[in-house]
């Protein structure tokens, strides 16, 4: 299969381009270097696939209807993994406008070009914060999610309902991802496992909201990529899935896990958490594992170790 993966230099973008490759479908690799973090550490992720024989790169920015629009109709492409995004919440706050035009416009633009070109099978990105300070927990699908704590998952929730709107109007058979606190080896460095690792190795102190309280659903790289793969080969009418470890673990042996692989205790900086942080995020992945037999593999313990693994690699 041809399957267009945009944002294919960034974290996610990378495994999953990389995955489909080593499966042999044909990829067409998208990113624009947006600034968020270094061009170097996004041209390291291509590095690791980009020149297979059934890898093109295109650099462009999903902004541009235009450009955006001719590369469908050049490629026809049988799939999409859309996964270019502004993804930091709390950068998201005082960003609005460019939140709203590369995660808004930019996936009407390539959901409008899908339905030009005849590419009928479209997977996105979205994310665990669609659901705010949700009290139903678990999170699961069938719950609301229209109460956004920040614009980065406001620009989400809008993506799922363009979506279902292109599904509705042209039968694109779209298929959304709410992906849970994705880590590991390329994981992004304003992430927290990135950031705690970095000041924790440089004794600098670091910041721990609500006495170490919150608690995340960490999912593993390998596992999301799993799941992505399976909802483009499944090819769903139109589903929205968690994307989940399912096993939330609290921010305080988060910390332990990270201090163990460093070799030394944490300088901690309390504070009260924003309110653009929900108290927990927890996935039911019930969904997933019924239709797209997904099943999330790898403990924090593990992933952390490989994440770490990698940090020392690239920071040696
Ligand atoms: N990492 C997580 O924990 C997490 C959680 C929930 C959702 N997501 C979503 O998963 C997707 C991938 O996130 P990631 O963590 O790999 O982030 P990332 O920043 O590493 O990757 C995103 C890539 O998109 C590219 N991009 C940004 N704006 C673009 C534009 N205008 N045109 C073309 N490319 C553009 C960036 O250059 C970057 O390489 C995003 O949609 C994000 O919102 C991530």
């Amino acid at each position: 299969m041809k399957i267009l993966v945009t944002g294919a230099a960034g974290f996610i973008g990378s495994h999953v381009a990389q995955k489909l490759l080593a499966r042999g479908d044909e990829v067409v690799a998208l990113d624009n270097f947006a600034p968020n973090y270094s061009r170097a550490r996004k041209e390291a992720n291509l590095a690791e696939y980009a020149d297979h024989a059934r890898c093109e790169f295109v650099e462009a920015d999903v902004r541009n209807a235009d450009h955006i629009r001719d590369l469908f109709l050049y490629y026809k492409f049988d799939r999409v993994a859309h996964l270019a995004a502004m993804g930091n919440v709390r950068y998201s706050i005082e960003h609005a406008p460019e939140y709203a035009a590369v995660n808004i416009i930019g996936t009407v633009n390539l959901l409008e070009a899908a339905r030009l070109s005849g590419t009928r099978y479209f997977v996105y990105a979205s994310t665990s914060s669609v659901y705010g300070s949700t009290d139903v927990i678990p999170f699961i699908e069938t719950a609301s999610a229209v109460r956004p704590l920040a614009p980065y998952p406001a620009t989400k929730i809008a993506c799922e309902v363009m979506a279902y709107s292109y599904h509705v109007a042209f039968d694109l058979k779209c298929t959304g991802l709410r992906f849970f606190n994705v880590y590991g080896p390329r994981g992004r460095p304003d992430m927290m496992p990135f950031v705690f690792t970095d000041k924790i190795s440089a004794n600098q102190p670091i910041r721990v909201f609500a006495e170490g309280r919150p608690e995340r659903d960490w999912t593993y790289i390998d596992d999301i990529v799993s799941g992505v793969i399976a909802a483009l080969d499944a090819g769903c009418d139109y589903e929205i899935f968690n994307l989940g470890r399912g096993q939330p673990i609290v921010l305080s042996r988060f910390i332990e896990i990270i201090e163990g692989l460093v070799g030394r205790k944490a300088i901690i900086e309390h504070a009260p958490l924003p309110p653009t942080e929900p108290m927990i995020t927890y996935a039911n992945v019930d969904k997933a594992a019924r239709l797209l037999d997904y099943r999330p593999q790898t403990s924090i313990e593990e992933g952390l170790a490989k994440f770490y693994a990698w940090y020392q690699r690239v920071n040696e």
